[in-house]
C-alpha cells in the first residue's frame, strides 16, 4: 500500500551542499544543490579554476577532496584512465566528472 501523497509545500526541499574549494589565489565557498556537476558549479560561481575538456581528456582539472568524499558520487570510469588507481585512492579527482550528493560539506584543493 503507498503512502499518501504530501501536498507539494510540505514537502521538504533538498538542502544545499556547502564546498570549499582551495586554489592558488585563495580559498572560496559556494553552495551547490544535489546532483550537480562539481566543475560547472565552480564555475558558475565565478572562481577561478583551471579546465579545458570538460570530457576526462586534458587533466586540468584536478583537484584532491580533502574532507567529504563520501559526499561525492564515486568516480567515473574514465577517472582512475586519466588520473590512475593510485591517485583516485588517494582522493584524486576530476571536477568535470565528479556530481555532488551531499550532504556535505566537501572541502578540495585544486592540483
Ligand atoms: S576539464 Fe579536462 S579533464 Fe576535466
Amino acid at each position: 500500500m503507498r503512502p499518501p501523497a504530501m501536498p507539494c509545500s510540505e514537502v521538504e526541499p533538498l538542502a544545499n551542499i556547502n564546498i570549499t574549494v582551495k586554489t592558488r589565489r585563495g580559498d572560496y565557498t559556494l553552495a551547490v544543490p544535489p546532483r550537480s556537476n562539481l566543475l560547472r558549479s565552480i564555475l558558475g560561481a565565478g572562481i577561478p579554476y583551471r579546465w579545458s575538456c570538460t570530457q576526462a581528456t586534458c587533466g586540468k582539472c584536478q583537484c584532491q577532496v580533502l574532507e567529504g568524499v563520501e559526499s561525492l558520487q564515486r568516480p567515473t570510469v574514465n577517472e582512475p584512465a586519466r588520473l590512475s588507481q593510485t591517485l583516485v585512492d588517494m582522493g584524486f579527482r576530476l571536477a568535470c566528472q565528479a556530481k555532488v550528493l551531499g550532504p556535505g560539506p566537501i572541502v578540495i584543493k585544486q592540483g
